[in-house]
């Protein structure tokens, strides 16, 4: 059984579940703080992509951020997943959020599938092969200049605590591009970046879950997918900064000038 094939049905099957409950959501219970939610349809999108996974490759590790790691086979292998990516919209009944699988072997992404249902738009990309979105060849945008882009971003849970220049960040970025969104889902903004609707998607805190399958899908459509630094890094980087390769040192730049100015909330 291919892994693709398999990260592609359990994502399918998940988004059942989240189309069928879409709008209905009643129960919500609080991880640590109060705004990051997490539903009970979370958790049975969870159990669900688990199932197939584990019966499809039943010696791979798990790492799923509702039920944690499960990093006990000492495989090289391990599929990250986030069952309901932008649990926020969800929980709202907002119809932005994705279902995103990875699967990674040593430190690299191998395979990588964020789904949407609501547009039934299947993103994936194997490492080497090239990134997809409903069997079409996918390729990051061709902007040059970073006036002219459309960048992306998201605030993490604690933005109140721990600020971290979300906010300086934002302020530069608008002033620096044609306009900066907010989807509430960070694998679906890397799908953007990886289609060329984007320009460019950063981040201060994401999660491994939140990372994995997207940054692949912008590697393979030709992006560029670094740290604020420019360096490379891995999945269990939470800084992110992901672009179409030819505006990322600009926006490099203007993520360290953010740091440097002040405003007063
Ligand atoms: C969140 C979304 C959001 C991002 C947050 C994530 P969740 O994931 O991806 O866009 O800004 O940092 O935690 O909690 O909806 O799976
Ligand atoms: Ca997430
Ligand atoms: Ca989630």
């Amino acid at each position: 059984m291919k892994y693709l094939e398999s990260a592609q049905k359990a994502a399918r099957e998940a988004g059942k579940i989240l189309l069928s409950n879409l709008g209905t959501v009643q129960k919500v219970s609080f991880k640590s703080i109060q705004s990051n939610l997490v539903t009970e349809i979370d958790k049975q999108s969870e159990e669900q992509i688990i199932k197939i996974l584990n019966d499809d490759f039943p010696d791979f590790d798990i790492l799923a951020e509702e039920s944690g790691s499960s990093s006990t086979k000492n495989s090289e292998f391990m599929w990250v997943i986030d069952p309901l990516d932008g649990t926020t919209n969800y929980a709202h009944g907002l119809p932005i959020f994705t279902i995103s699988i990875g699967l990674v072997k040593g430190n690299e992404v191998i395979t990588g599938v964020v789904y949407d249902p609501v547009r039934d738009h299947m993103f994936y990309a194997e490492k080497g092969k090239g990134a997809f979105l409903n069997g079409k060849a996918l390729s990051v945008s061709k902007t040059k200049d970073t006036k002219k882009s459309l960048l992306v971003t998201g605030f993490p849970y604690n933005v109140e605590e721990n600020p971290d220049f979300c906010f300086e960040r934002f302020i530069v970025m608008t002033k620096n591009s044609r306009a900066v969104r907010r989807l509430g889902s960070a694998a679906l903004d890397f799908a953007y970046v990886a289609s060329g609707i984007f320009d460019g998607f950063w981040e201060v805190k994401l999660n491994p879950w939140d990372i994995a399958a997207g940054m692949l899908l912008v590697k393979e459509a030709g992006g560029k997918v670094t740290n604020f630094n420019g360096d490379d890094c891995d999945i269990f980087n939470p800084q992110i900064l992901s672009s179409n390769g030819i505006i990322h040192d600009k926006l490099i730049e203007l993520l360290k000038l953010a740091e440097q100015i002040q405003i007063n909330l």
